[in-house]
């Protein structure tokens, strides 16, 4: 965009793209004329200070003095203490180093240790037990311990290792031996490189998530083993970023193909499958055909099946499917649980992850505190080029009133502090938020004189990326363009995975409309947990989110009809 503007305009497509910046402009200055119109009219019924929404609160300090002092980071990452009788955590939380080569986080934000000064002291000795010397933090994170995720698990797992079994014979051609079997059957979802020309990437995290899980449901359904694949270059192998603790789903795409288009056997037949960018109708016309009673195992009869989707199709198979909610039921999956349970039973976040992971998610699980995640999408902008951002709380802080009359309408006697967890793809509005902690004027003008006495605001310190820059970069002029390296990418796409899964094991969530949010409450397994925030300020900031109503309204069945579905 700088160098040799005058020797530039003179090719066509040069003079399109003066044309198109052109067109984009008017409508632009239309835009921003009907944005004023908005709101001029706008400020006239909602004003345009937040002290309207909290009255002219007092400043009062008085709980704060009481804060327990925050100890200066000694700089000595092991002076917490743990023995049999004491558990004492050091001054900054750290993360050791994985093994070889795999990712590792940096130590959780210090806003963990903030908050934790304020809970209850059996909360704090349970959240220390969690904490290690060695390990920095317990990397387990707990699964159907209590068949809260059904009992499919286990005849599955054999189905998929009988089918990878089956698949090695194919390859060695040793068709004599499946006289005795049943036909083998298999499908895969897969995500193929960034595109030169045209708007069919793989999606963001949630995208690609709704795709993968809702085709492990049909594999589950339809009696197939399950595959996953990301292009190594889009934007990191799915295998960096996540462990297979039940089935290895590692295949390879190419070798598949062509296996099963060889077309010289019976057993051998190849079928591709795209949803992607289907909207909800299109979508209904692909995976219910015939209608409410369609039988997934009649949609496509080839024994592999290539899967390229962005698209989810659980919540609505709960929802219309005459034939399959009963049979779900009987495994232990429900509308509620099924894509956290099947999310978490394909893929496990790599040990340095889970520890981070860990010491956030202890702490919006204890017992009195009441946990309350806060998901701000700004625009792609933020993130392709931070050193514009514009962001602040006086923004977006609508989104804060949403969780001050959530918090107030959730908060049982047993919470003594509320945690605010932020996830945004704008640096300065994370830092403004946690300065909160810290700073009482800020709370009070954002939280409310209520709230603002007993909230702790955290946030991750991780870096911000999207996952697919390449794709942003086609719509947004990136002035300082992101380079596309293993390096660079797999601590930017497990941030957005962290921080995903850190959102869905808050208590409650206020989050923007768009699929990244809405896949942390599916993953939660917890349905009418979730707010979710209509895109037009007006219509956000004219919302009660106290009001017991609006919560049931964006329940799951509604959340399946936005954007990515579900
Ligand atoms: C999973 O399967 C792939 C492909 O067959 C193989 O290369 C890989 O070693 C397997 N991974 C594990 C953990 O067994
Ligand atoms: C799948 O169904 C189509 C259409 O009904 C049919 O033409 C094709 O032969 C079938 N393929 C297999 C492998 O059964």
């Amino acid at each position: 965009m700088v160098a040799g503007t005058s020797q530039r305009a003179n090719t066509t497509s040069e003079l399109n793209g003066l044309l198109f910046k052109y067109k984009l402009a008017k409508f632009l200055t239309f835009l921003s004329l009907a944005a004023v119109i908005t709101m001029t009219l706008a400020s006239l019924v909602f004003p345009e200070n937040v002290q309207y929404f909290f009255g002219e609160a007092k400043r009062s300090d008085k709980n704060h003095e009481d804060r327990p002092p925050i100890e200066k980071n000694s700089g000595n990452k092991n002076d917490g203490i743990k023995t049999d009788k004491q558990c004492r955590l050091p001054t900054s939380l750290f993360i050791p180093k994985s093994n070889d080569g795999q990712y590792t986080p940096p130590g959780p934000h210090a806003s963990v240790l903030k908050a934790l000064a304020f809970v209850t002291k059996d909360d704090y000795d349970s959240y220390c037990q969690h904490w290690d010397p060695a390990k920095g933090f317990d990397d387990v994170i707990p699964y159907n311990v209590h068949g809260e995720c059904g009992n499919w698990q286990k005849k599955y797992q054999e189905l998929h290792e009988r089918r990878l079994e089956q698949l090695e014979r194919l390859k060695a051609d040793d068709i004599e031996s499946f006289s005795h079997d049943d036909i083998p059957v298999y499908v895969s979802y897969l995500c193929k490189e960034v595109p030169a020309n045209s708007n069919r990437g793989c999606g963001g995290l949630a995208d690609r998530m709704s795709g993968m899980i809702s085709t492990f449901f049909y594999a589950l359904i339809t009696n197939r083993a399950y595959l996953a694949h990301w292009a190594d270059e889009n934007p990191i192998p799915l295998e960096i970023l996540f462990e297979q603790p039940n089935v290895n789903w590692t295949y390879n795409p190419k070798e598949m193909k062509s296996l099963f288009s060889s077309n010289n056997n019976e057993l051998l037949s190849f079928q591709q499958v795209d949803t992607l960018n289907q909207n909800y109708d299109g979508l209904g016309g692909i995976m219910f055909r015939d209608g409410v009673s369609q039988d997934f195992d009649e949609l496509w009869n080839a024994s592999y099946i290539e899967v390229r989707s962005n698209r989810a199709y659980i919540v609505r198979t709960f929802d219309h499917s005459t034939r399959y909610p009963e049979e779900m039921k009987t495994l232990g999956l429900t509308k509620e649980n099924a894509f956290g349970c099947i999310a978490d039973y394909l893929f496990r976040p790599t040990i340095g992850a889970r520890r981070y992971i860990n010491a956030y998610r202890e702490l919006f699980s204890l017992k009195s505190v009441l946990s309350i995640g806060i998901q701000i999408r700004t625009n792609d902008q933020a993130l392709a080029n931070p050193q514009n951002d514009d962001n602040n709380l006086e923004k977006w802080f609508y989104y804060f009133k949403c969780a001050n009359e959530f918090a107030a309408a959730k908060k049982a006697p047993h919470h003594q502090r509320i945690v605010y967890f932020l996830v945004t793809d704008s640096h300065k509005l994370r830092d403004e938020f946690e300065k909160m902690n810290d700073d009482a004027t800020l709370r009070t003008k954002y939280l409310g004189p209520v709230s603002s006495e007993i909230t702790s605001t955290v946030v991750t310190n991780l870096p911000l990326e999207h996952i697919e820059p390449d794709q942003v970069a086609k719509y947004i002029d990136v002035e300082i363009p992101v380079e596309v390296s293993r390096e660079r990418m797999t601590p930017g796409v497990n941030s957005a995975l962290i921080e995903n899964w850190l959102l869905s094991y808050t208590d409650f969530r206020v989050i923007s409309p768009q699929g990244y949010g809405k896949m942390a409450a599916f993953h939660s397994r917890s349905d009418r947990s979730t707010i979710s925030l209509p895109r037009l300020p007006v219509r956000a900031k004219a919302l009660n989110c106290a009001d017991p109503k609006v919560l049931g309204f964006y329940d799951f069945s509604w959340l399946s009809h936005q954007w990515s579905l579900g």
